[in-house]
């Protein structure tokens, strides 16, 4: 399985604090947010990853993360030249996703919760068809909202709709069959002049072949559009890293315990990384 992050569009409503730099690099509390959603791509097992970006942050990208090989893993980079939608990270990753399935993660994304990876080895097991994640909130008009019936089938799908037909977001993590670049290209253009994802998940539920996981209660699923909830992402992060003692989203644990690197890899890895306090708890990893 492939693994796509899209990283790239403007980030205005973070202006000016994601003026210079790609809102998606910017730190949720100690990390730079892409860390989040590539996490969860590591932890579904996926080693090779392409990551969607805008022309002006690409070589920020790539200081930061490099060709993956330090984690084990294979990154790749694709400039989104147009703001063309999110559906649109597939006509860009066709040659990338080949004859493989596909994950699609929105950089913006911060998944954390017990059973996260029980529910991405499902999705992954998952040859035909599509899996999206369904996530209960206060606010479904901001998104992609799922109705189901009474037996718990999606039944419908829409984009941000001004009367919400039930209180349940479609998050922004997206697992897919090799159909998908197929589906993508039969999309046009929304109202906004974007390909939507709701759309293309439309098409896979008309063919019944569209799975939603529902994320329980006691799962966080953070959104980070805006100045009061990119704190409130970090508050949580902190808040949890404090009490529980852990990182969340460290690559260097996931690969460790994905067996994408050994305990010597990791050890020649750290050594000309600083001696702070994130680098402190990786280098600890060496004696657990
Ligand atoms: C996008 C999708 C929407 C989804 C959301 C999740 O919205 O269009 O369906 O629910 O991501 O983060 P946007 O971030 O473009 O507002």
């Amino acid at each position: 399985m492939k693994g796509i992050i899209l990283a790239g569009g403007a980030g205005t409503r973070l202006y000016p604090a994601s003026l210079p730099i790609s809102k998606i690099l910017l730190p949720i509390y100690n990390k730079p947010m892409i860390y989040y959603p590539l996490s969860v791509l590591m932890m579904a097992g996926i080693k090779d990853i392409l990551i969607i970006t805008n022309p002006e942050d690409d070589a920020n990208f790539q200081k930061l993360l490099g060709d993956g090989s330090q984690w084990g893993m294979h990154f790749s980079y694709k400039i989104q030249h147009v703001k063309r939608g999110i559906a649109d990270a597939f006509l860009l990753g066709e040659e990338f996703i080949g004859a493989d399935t596909s994950a699609l993660i929105l950089g913006d994304n911060i998944f954390y919760g017990s059973g996260f990876e029980h529910l991405l080895r499902d999705a992954c097991s998952q040859v035909e068809g599509a899996t999206v994640f369904a996530y209960e909130t206060s606010e479904p008009e901001r998104f992609g909202v799922v109705e189901f019936n009474a037996q718990g089938q999606a039944v419908s799908l829409e984009e941000k709709p001004q009367h919400p037909k039930s209180n349940f977001a479609v998050t922004g993590l997206y697992f897919y069959d090799n159909q998908v670049v197929k589906y993508a290209k039969q999309l046009k253009p929304s109202a906004r002049g974007e390909l939507e994802i709701t759309d293309l998940n439309k098409l896979y539920l008309e063919d019944k072949k569209l799975h939603v996981a529902r994320l329980e209660r006691g799962f966080a699923w953070l959104d980070t559009g805006t100045h009061e909830t990119l704190l409130q992402a970090a508050d949580f992060v902190h808040s949890m890293q404090l009490n529980q003692g852990i990182e969340i989203a460290c690559p260097e644990e996931i690969a460790l315990q994905q067996g994408f690197i050994s305990k010597q890899d990791l050890q020649k890895y750290l050594e000309d990384k600083p001696k702070n306090s994130y680098y402190q708890y990786v280098s600890l990893l060496l004696n657990k």
